[in-house]
């Protein structure tokens, strides 16, 4: 098999059925970082795990940033088309559908910039810290797509209107959109991950 275009991790399936998982780290993470959550919110699914491309001071990450929450916009378009196409990639070489992302902080943005650009890409998406990527988005159909996103009421990076925004974003496109906002900054908590995994058994 040709080497495919994003340094990855895969996990096969260990129960038929269930959609593949492409897992989406935060910035300074790589393709490790989600497995073990990924295992634990799905537990028979396939696991596709990118590292992101761009470096910052050394750090992965899936698109350039001018300043923290202020977004290359261009590079955030040229990103999600390339993440996109690894992704088309991938399914063919391991024989997958369509996945469901599951993106921490940098890459949940990456994953809804990917749910407007290429919604062919994602049959849905878990958004845990995500903002809105693109100030103007394409007008784009999310109809039938799922989207759980969880947001932290005392996240120092992430102003509530932002993300309240970005859910507003998807449910006008169609997305069914759950929005919760826990008691949490930053950082994800036992609470993200029950949460998430209750999302999946009820999809
Ligand atoms: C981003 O750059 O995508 C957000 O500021 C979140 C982060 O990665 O810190």
């Amino acid at each position: 098999m040709r080497p495919l275009s994003f340094t990855h991790r895969y996990e096969p399936a260990l129960t038929p059925d269930q959609p593949p998982l492409l897992l989406l780290h935060g910035t300074g993470g790589d393709e490790n970082d989600l497995i073990p959550a990924g295992r634990m919110v799905a537990s028979g699914a396939a696991l596709l795990s990118p590292r992101g491309k761009v470096l910052e001071n050394g750090m992965p990450r899936f698109f350039r940033r001018l300043a923290e929450g202020v977004f290359d916009e261009e590079d955030v378009k040229a990103r999600a088309n390339e993440l996109a196409d690894f992704v088309a990639e991938a399914r063919e070489a391991y024989g997958l559908a369509a996945p469901i992302a599951l993106g921490f902080s940098n890459g949940a943005n990456i994953a809804a910039a990917m749910l407007v650009l290429r919604p062919e890409t994602l049959a849905g998406a878990v958004l845990l810290r995500a903002m809105v990527p693109l100030s103007d988005p394409p007008r784009t159909d999310l109809t039938g797509k799922q989207v759980l996103m969880l947001s932290g009421a005392m996240d120092p990076l992430i102003p509530a209107d932002n993300s309240s925004r970005l859910a507003a974003q998807l449910q006008g496109a169609g997305a069914e959109v759950k929005h919760t906002i826990l008691p949490a900054g930053h950082g994800l908590s036992q609470q993200d991950l029950s949460l998430t995994q209750n999302w999946f058994l009820n999809l």
